[in-house]
Order: structure tokens, then C-alpha cells, then sequence
């Protein structure tokens, strides 16, 4: 019987896997460049840690792996890497042992079951951090910033950052009971989530798929911050102004995550090539969320940005450079081979990427090789080579050959490398 991987995931193929390797590299500098230590929580936690409470978003209700091996225990395998950090981060009591804010980062596999799509899959890896201290406006702005400057690095064009504030608690509280108030009579008016949703988190009605562009919702009323959110979110805006990033507010910007409070934030592409699927990344701060999980009243913000829909979008607006190539071919006799097998060795010791031939294969055969391998310099081992303690090096760039000696091969294949850059 022949097996294909379960709906909704897949293989990652070693093209994919050096494209991977190139983001979250360059996402791992970009967490050291703005002090975030990397942590790594377990893949699946007890269910409580996700689920809270009166949840109501997609995610808690709909989305997640539960399972029960032992019939006692509810666990859960990750749908998000938040929740995860943040029970870490009180279980091991960081905030009484590490200097506040304490900054994390994670590149982690998460596990939805959502309705598979491009861009859209039930295991993707998110690459996120979460900066959990006290609350200021500036770390608001920094956090966006990280993610904004990692996207331009990368050379990213068509995205924008929009931004809203969804108000401290009672603001929120206020508003929630007006909408529900305004939805009521419009309820029919409502798809099948959002009648659902109306009680609960009336707030998700705004940027509904289905409903956000009707005229119900275009005339809902807008949320009215206190006055004390409305000036921490003109202050989160003056930062990013400092740091020129620029943004759009979107005061329908909701989130689709419960926890949430204050600064909310998504990056979205503009490429079609992104499909429906178009938030890159997305995060905000959250309150309550730490003491709910039994920690200090501390709040956190971070975001989380999905590494498939970032790869499509790289995609399509070639970002990928990568041309495979080695630095050394071993061109060897089948009475050469050890002769070849220290020569190989002792390039990579010397951090030269190489390769030789294993199978005792024509010459022609070998030249083959080195050349879809694209090897830049192929050195050949024979049996005059050998009597003369030698090795013919080509230079397949300045298509130039020369006999070197066994002990300068090293010296002369830095030289030539360093000659050809300058
Ligand atoms: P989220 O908006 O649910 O937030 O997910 C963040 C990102 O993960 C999305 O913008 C998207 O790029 C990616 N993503 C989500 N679901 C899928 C999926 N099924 N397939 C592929 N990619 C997906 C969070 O998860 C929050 N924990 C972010 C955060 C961190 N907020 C504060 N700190």
C-alpha cells in the first residue's frame, strides 16, 4: 500500500527546505539584533493552555487537535505558539528571574484543522516572538518594527502594515454591548459564524469574510477608545512614524484571536499571488493574558508571522536567488579513490563544500557530475597525480588548469577564490 501525506500538510523538499532555511536564518538575526532569546515549548500542551473560558474564536472552537491517550488527560497539539510561551514563561517564574520585558522568539510547527487552501495548511510553521514586560507604546512600535524590517529585508514590496487599537478592557466591554445592541435587529441580515458570534464577540462581525462588505456592517458604529488607549495608540503611531514605517490604520481590524487588547496589527500582501490568504503576518498586544495563565498581572505583545504564505509570496516576486553549487569535484580512478578520499576530507576541513565520484565511473561521467553539480574548481586524481604527489586543479570559471602541490592545494584554492572576488 502506498501511502500520501495526510490533507492538509506536506513534505518539505529540500528546494523548499533551503528557502526555509534562508527566512528563518535570517529571521533568527533579526531576533538578535533586537535581544530575543529563542525558546522552544513542547508541540502539544494540556488543552486548558489554549483554551480559556467563553472562548469564541475559530481557532479554540473549531480548529484544534485534541486528543486523549490515556482517557483522562485532554491534550492539544499547538495551534498557536503564544499561549505555549506564555505558560512557559510562568512556569518557569521568568518574570521573577529575568529582567522585564522578557523577549522571546520561536520558529515552531503549529496544527490547525482549518479547510485546506494555498496559503492555508493544517500543519504550517510560524515564526514569531513575544515581548512580555510592562506596557509601553514604544514596544509596541519596536515589535512592528521587527517584523516590518525583516519583510524589507528580505526586499518585499507589496505589503502594508495596518494597524488598530482595540481599547483597554472597559472600552471594549462598552463596546461590544453597543454592537450587540446594533446587530440585533440585523440579524437575519448576518451569515450562519457571525449570528453565532453576535453575543459572544460581536467584534469578529467586522471583519468577517462574508459579511465585512455589507452595508450592515459598513454602518456599525466605530469603537470609542478611552481616553487613555487613544493616546497610547497616537503615541505607538509617533514611533513608527520616528522609525518611517509607514502604516495604515484599519479600524476594523479585530484579529481573529481572543486575547487581544490595545494594539492590533497585521501585515498584509497586495500580490494576487497571495490569494485569500493574504495576512503574512499578524499579532497585537494582550492584558489579561499572563495572569489568566496564573502569572503576574504583566502584559505581552508579540506576532506571528506564517512561513508558507511568506514563501509564496517570495515567490512571486523572486526573491529566491539560489543557485546550488559545490566548491570542489574529485575527478578519481577506482585505484585513486583513497588517494581522492583525503584530498575530499581535508577540503572540508578547510570549509570547502565537496563532493567525489563513490562508484568507479568513467572520467566522462564524472566531468558530467561536477558539472550539474555545478562545482567550481574539479580536481583530478590519477595515477601520474598520484606518483608525483599532485593534483590537476580546473578552474571552471577562468577555465584555467594547472598542476598544484598535494600540501598548497588549500592555500591555492583560497587564492584563486579570493583573486576571482577582488
Ligand atoms: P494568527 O493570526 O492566528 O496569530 O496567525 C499568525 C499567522 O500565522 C497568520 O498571519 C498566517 O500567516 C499564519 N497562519 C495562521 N493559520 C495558518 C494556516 N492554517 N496555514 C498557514 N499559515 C497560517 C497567532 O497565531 C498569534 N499567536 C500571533 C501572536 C503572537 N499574537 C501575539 N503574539
Amino acid at each position: 500500500m502506498a501511502y500520501k501525506t495526510v490533507k492538509g500538510t506536506y513534505d518539505m523538499l529540500p528546494d523548499r527546505m533551503i528557502r526555509f532555511n534562508m527566512l528563518s536564518d535570517l529571521f533568527r538575526q533579526f531576533l538578535n539584533l533586537y535581544g530575543y532569546a529563542e525558546i522552544k515549548t513542547p508541540v502539544f500542551e494540556y488543552t486548558g493552555v489554549f483554551q480559556k473560558e467563553n472562548d469564541t474564536s475559530d481557532m479554540v472552537t473549531k480548529e484544534m487537535y485534541t486528543f486523549s491517550p490515556n482517557g483522562k488527560d485532554s491534550l492539544t497539539l499547538r495551534p498557536e505558539g503564544t499561549a505555549g510561551v506564555i505558560r512557559s514563561f510562568v512556569e518557569n517564574k521568568m518574570y521573577g528571574n529575568l529582567e522585564l520585558p522578557v523577549k522571546l522568539g520561536y520558529i515552531e510547527e503549529m496544527f490547525r484543522h482549518e479547510r485546506p487552501q494555498k496559503g492555508r495548511q493544517r500543519q504550517f510553521t510560524q515564526m514569531g516572538i513575544e515581548c512580555i514586560g510592562d506596557k509601553d507604546p514604544l514596544i509596541d512600535a519596536e515589535v512592528i518594527a521587527l517584523g516590518y524590517f525583516y519583510i524589507k529585508t528580505l526586499g518585499l514590496e507589496s505589503v502594508k502594515v495596518l494597524i488598530n487599537s482595540l481599547g483597554d478592557n472597559e472600552s471594549r466591554l462598552n463596546y461590544k454591548n453597543e454592537l450587540i445592541e446594533y446587530f440585533k435587529p440585523h440579524k437575519d441580515e448576518l451569515c450562519f459564524d457571525c449570528q453565532n458570534r453576535l453575543e459572544k464577540n460581536p467584534l469578529r462581525i467586522l471583519d468577517c469574510k462574508i459579511d465585512s462588505g455589507s452595508a450592515v456592517v459598513a454602518g456599525a458604529p466605530k469603537m470609542k477608545l478611552s481616553s487613555e488607549s487613544e493616546k497610547y495608540f497616537e503615541q505607538v503611531k509617533h514611533y513608527l512614524d520616528v522609525m518611517n514605517i509607514p502604516y495604515e490604520v484599519d479600524d476594523r481590524l479585530v484579529r481573529g484571536l481572543d486575547y487581544y487588547t490595545d494594539t492590533v496589527f497585521e501585515v498584509v500582501s497586495t500580490n494576487e499571488a497571495s490569494g485569500s490568504q493574504a495576512t503574512i503576518f499578524g499579532g497585537g498586544r494582550y492584558d489579561n493574558l499572563v495572569e489568566e495563565m496564573g502569572g503576574p498581572s504583566i502584559s505581552g505583545i508579540g506576532f506571528a508571522i506564517g512561513m508558507e504564505r511568506l514563501m509564496i509570496l517570495c515567490d512571486a516576486e523572486e526573491i529566491f536567488d539560489i543557485k546550488n553549487s559545490i566548491d570542489a569535484y574529485v575527478v578519481n580512478l577506482n585505484e585513486t579513490k583513497d588517494y581522492a578520499l583525503g584530498i575530499a576530507e581535508e577540503l572540508r576541513n578547510n570549509s570547502f563544500t565537496c563532493e567525489m565520484d563513490y562508484y568507479g565511473r568513467s572520467l566522462k561521467a564524472q566531468f558530467k557530475s561536477s558539472e550539474r553539480k555545478n562545482a567550481r574548481f574539479i580536481l583530478i586524481v590519477g595515477d601520474d597525480e598520484i606518483k608525483d604527489n599532485v593534483v590537476t586543479l580546473k578552474d571552471t570559471l577562468t577555465k584555467a588548469q594547472e598542476t598544484v602541490k598535494r600540501d598548497e592545494l588549500v592555500d591555492r584554492m583560497d587564492q584563486l577564490m579570493e583573486d576571482y572576488y577582488e
